[in-house]
């Protein structure tokens, strides 16, 4: 009787199906009231008993192995059954989550930092959070200096240090500079914060690329190439760009960039206001103060710097009349981007 509960239990684990009617014709042949395990209940009443216990006991397991097991292969058959098999998509991705697109403000920056990769830049980062000497004091800007107040300051902490949110990208040029001797050829790429009213122009948080290049004889000149290089890169052959003074601290000189109008081509529209061109950047010379502050000898070495907004950049682009857009995560704007690179 023994052998044989242990002769079945082996047929039973060594049983196959490849469908859910052999299943059954399985669960017949084992579980079914004239099974084979059925049958061994009947044969029970001739054990002695002083084998009743152990027998009995080994029957069980023996019953509750086969329901297990016939459960478990009805279990892998079910989710095919279930299914139409005529319209079984066998091609169907066997992970069914959605791919999502990429944000726009990281197509546009990508595809400027590889503009300015293609230039010899390389790729500077660094931390958002920042503190006074970095933003503001290395990039000449007095300590009482009205400049200050050019750029709002969200400040975490002030007295005796001050920590901050950067305002800027050029925090990261000083942090490279105080490192590194020339030359130095960087773009410095990040999420910037100022204590803005939130509009379709304007918010509290947006991204730059700061681009730096200090190294023996640099020019005006040097700047201007790589500024007209990147505008046609990114806008097109035939985009004019326009270097208008301007006034910085930590430049001298000081210029603002305008690029022809992308929209109406120059012609003027309500987006460059008639004017034909829009202003993307500012540049300049880095003033002597600054590379002196950095450690760098200021009489062997010029640079220049300039920083532009990727939301800006990014505006005209795709025409993105609203800022706010960026940062709302709204799906439906978000995947308009789907087939962009
Ligand atoms: N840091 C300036 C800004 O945030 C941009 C800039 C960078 C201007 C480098 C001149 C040179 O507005």
């Amino acid at each position: 009787m023994l052998d044989k509960i242990s002769a079945l239990k082996n047929e039973i684990a060594a049983a196959v199906a490849s469908n859910q009617a052999e299943v059954e014709e399985l669960r017949i042949k084992y579980l079914s009231k004239k099974g084979s395990i059925s049958q061994l209940m009947v044969d029970f009443r001739t054990v002695p008993a002083e084998l009743k216990r152990e027998v009995g006991q080994k029957i069980n397991d023996l019953k509750n192995f086969a329901t297990d097991k016939i459960a478990e292969l009805k279990e892998s058959f079910s989710a095919v059954a279930d299914a139409d098999v005529d319209t079984l998509d066998l091609t169907r991705t066997a992970t069914p989550y959605e791919l999502g697109t990429r944000h726009p403000l990281s197509l546009v920056k990508n595809e400027m930092l590889d503009i300015f990769s293609s230039m010899g830049f390389t790729i500077a980062e660094g931390p958002e959070i920042e503190d006074d000497w970095h933003v503001f004091g290395s990039l000449n800007f007095a300590a009482d200096h009205p400049a200050r107040d050019m750029q709002d300051t969200f400040f975490i902490a002030r007295n005796p240090a001050d920590v901050l949110l950067r305002t800027h990208t050029s925090s990261v040029q000083t942090r490279v500079m105080e490192k590194v001797q020339p030359p130095i050829r960087i773009v410095c790429p990040g999420r910037v914060y100022r204590n803005e009213a939130i509009s379709a122009r304007a918010h509290c948080f947006f991204h730059q690329i700061e681009g730096l290049y200090i190294d023996k004889n640099v020019s005006f000149a040097d700047l201007r190439q790589v500024l007209l290089g990147f505008a046609r890169q990114m806008f097109g052959p035939e985009t004019k760009i326009r270097l208008r003074p301007s006034y910085f601290p930590f430049t001298e000189p000081s210029a603002e960039m305008d690029i022809s109008c992308d929209i109406c081509g120059g012609e003027g529209c309500a987006f460059c206001k008639g004017t034909g061109w829009v202003e993307i950047l500012g540049c300049g010379m880095v003033d002597p103060n600054v590379l002196e502050a950095c450690g760098i000898d200021s009489k062997e070495y010029t640079g220049y710097a300039f920083g532009m907004g990727i939301e800006r950049i990014t505006n005209l682009k795709y025409k993105v009349k609203d800022l706010r857009m960026f940062s709302e995560n709204d799906a439906r704007f978000l995947r308009e981007f789907e087939s962009a690179r």
